[in-house]
Order: C-alpha cells, then structure tokens, then sequence
C-alpha cells in the first residue's frame, strides 16, 4: 500500500461542455476521473461492498468521516495500523469530510463557540471536541487525500443574520484549517467548504472569501439540507461561475441522479451521498428506467431482472422475485445486491456523463437518460 506516485496534488481540466467539466483531480495515490461520483464509507466501510468491488464499479475514490472515525475506532489506532487506506484495504484516494456536518445530524449536547465544537457521542454519550485544528490533524493521522475544513453548516430555513454568522465562522475556521493543514505530507489536499445558505450573494462572499486564503479545491456545503431543488440549483450558479476553473468544485452531500446530472451542467466536478448505498438497504434499486421499491408486492412472482441489459450481475441475473424475497425475510444479501445494483447505476450514470462531455452531447445525454427516468417501462 506504498506504491505513492511522486506528485503534486492537481486539477486538470480536459474539456468543457457548456458549463459542465471533464476532468481529472490527480493525487499521488491515483487520478480522480470527473465528474465523479465517491460512495460513502463513513466507517472504513462502503457499507455491504467489498473494497475490489467497490473499485471494479469504477470509483477512483470513496468518501470517509472525521467524526465516526474518531469516536471508533479513533484516529490515533487507525495511524497506529498503518493508516485509512491500509487498514480498509482501499488504497486509491480517499476523502474525509471534517466532521461538523455529522456532530450536527448525530451528536447530542452540541455546543459550538470560535474555537470549536464539543459534542457528546451517539455511541456512548463520551464527551469530544473538535477544533478546525483538531479536524486535520484526524484527517492527517487517518492519512486522508482530500481534506475539508470544519464548518458551519446552518439548517434551512435560517435568518440571513444567523446565515453570515456561520459563514463568517466557516470562513475563519477555513484560515485556521489552511495553517493546521502545512505541517501534512505534499501530495494531500485542503479543500475550503463554500457556506451561505439559501442566500446568492451570501455564497458569493462566502466564495470570494475562501478564493482569497487560496485552496487547491472547492466545496460547496449547505446544500440538499431540505431546500427544494432549484433553490440547491440556483446556488450553485451563484457560485461555480466565481471559483476558480483550474480547481475541482465538490458539492457535498448530493445527491439523486438527477441532482447529479444538472449540477454537472452546472459545472460541479465532485460528489458523495449516501443515497445509493442507505436506499440499498432499504429495497430502493435504481435504474436506467427510475427508482424502483422491491418491497412491492408487484414484484413476488416477477421472474424479470432488474434491467437485463446492465453489466452488473446484481442487476441483470437476479430476478426482481428473488430480490423481492430476500428484502422480505430481512436476508443481507438482499441489501448487498441492491447496494451493488446502485453503486452500479450511479458509476455508470457517471462515466456516461463523461463520455458525453468529451464528445461535446452533454445536452443530449442528458435528455436522453431523464427520458429513460420518465418512461415509467418499470
Ligand atoms: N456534507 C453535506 N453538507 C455538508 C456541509 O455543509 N459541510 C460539511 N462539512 N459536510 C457536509
């Protein structure tokens, strides 16, 4: 798990289609083709896959989480074993958001002031802290490739006062993060997390600020908190205009596939969400054709696959009966099937939405895959 390739981390944008970008984010454990698409492996785990299956989809890299990590099994026994990469057997690139997001949707007892967080565990209730500081160092000791800032991401709706606080906030802490950040190895990256809630020139101030302390990379975080999609939309075409264009832009958190298709068009290079994995588990499949729930009744006696012309086994060899059985007796191969299904689906949308963008029918290709959502031939 050694083999490092001497480099700087980079962006190099190869073509663009409209606003949408074909890319390549390089790191010294290997090139990020994108847009790309990380599934979600918030505990050293891509949840129900095998690592090698996980990368035969075609992801270049997955996603980990500073807060469930540090709490179990901490960061400190994850570098004493030789790091993230080694210790889940991953070892292309990794992404590790800062953990604020995760105290917010899962701790208890969360204070926040300047110079941090300090929460109590879900798990047993132990009392953290968590600093911009503290949230790098983590990410350093679990030897992340892509790293983001701790931020302060407000729950919408929110006041235009309480939106500029956590801006502000975000934007100190993104100084702070930047300083702790130049002690890592070369080769790692630092991305700045974009803040401002529903608010357009709240973004574009939170943008510029981030753009002045000067990141390899760009994240665009307070999104699909809730928000209809063409207010997450509109956001985001207040700001992909204003970051720079030889810097990837990550839209944290996101999403559908349809979420992901016009934020392409949007210009956004990266994403992560845990939404084919969790829908996985929870008999949601989705398809060239839309979302389709196998705990239906419809589907007990359908000898039908999921879509006979996929490449994915799970999809085109098993039919849609068997699924809906093992969904029904609460078997694990049921949620690892639908979780491979989807893992499937999403890494295939991607790759076809960078063979579009290199052939300049990004338009078209769009058109033509959300004409396959709305046949309903399901
Ligand atoms: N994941 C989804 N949204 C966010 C956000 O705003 N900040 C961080 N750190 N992580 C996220």
């Amino acid at each position: 798990m050694t083999n490092l390739v001497p480099t700087e981390f980079h962006y190099r944008l190869n073509a663009t289609d409209g606003a949408a970008r074909l890319g390549e984010v390089v790191t010294p454990r290997g090139i990020v083709h994108t847009p790309a698409f990380m599934p979600v492996g918030t505990a050293a785990t891509v949840k129900g896959m095998y690592p090698a299956q996980v990368r035969e989809l075609g992801a270049d890299i997955v996603l980990g989480n500073t807060y469930h990590l540090m709490l179990r099994p901490t960061a400190e026994r994850i570098a004493e074993l030789g790091g993230l990469h080694a210790f889940m057997r991953w070892p292309h690139p990794i992404l590790t958001d800062s953990g604020g997001f995760q105290i917010m949707s899962l701790a208890s007892l969360r204070k926040m002031n300047e110079k941090g967080v300090t929460f109590r565990s879900h798990i047993d209730g132990s009392y953290h802290e968590l600093s911009p500081e503290r949230s790098v160092e983590i990410q350093g000791l679990l030897g992340s490739d892509i790293q983001m800032q701790l931020d302060e991401c407000v729950r919408l709706p929110a006041s235009r006062e309480e939106i500029a606080r956590a801006l502000q906030l975000s934007l100190r802490w993104a100084e702070r993060s930047k300083k702790a950040f130049e002690s890592q190895p070369k080769g790692r990256a630092l991305f700045g997390i974009v803040q401002g809630g529903d608010v357009p020139a709240l973004r574009e101030e939170s943008a510029r600020g981030l753009i002045d302390i000067g990141f390899p990379g760009y994240s665009i975080g307070g999104l699909a908190v809730g928000e209809p999609q063409e207010v997450m939309l509109a956001m985001i075409e207040a700001v992909a205009p204003i970051l720079p264009s030889d810097k990837p832009r990550y839209l944290m958190g996101v999403g559908t596939p349809d979420d992901i298709i016009e934020s392409v068009a949007r210009g956004v290079d990266m994403f992560d969400c845990v939404m084919p994995t969790r829908a996985g588990r929870h008999a949601q499949a989705f398809t060239r054709f839309g979302k389709i729930n196998l705990k239906n009744a419809r589907h007990a006696s359908d000898p039908r696959p999921l879509d006979e012309e996929s490449d994915c086994p799970a999809a085109r060899d098993y039919s849609r009966a068997y699924l809906h059985h093992l969904i029904r007796c609460d078997e694990m191969l049921g949620s690892m099937l639908l979780t491979w299904v989807n893992l499937a689906y999403y890494q295939s949308l991607m790759k076809g939405i960078r063979a579009a963008i290199a052939e300049g029918r990004f338009e078209a290709f769009k058109a033509q895959v959300k004409e396959g959502w709305a046949s309903g031939d399901i």
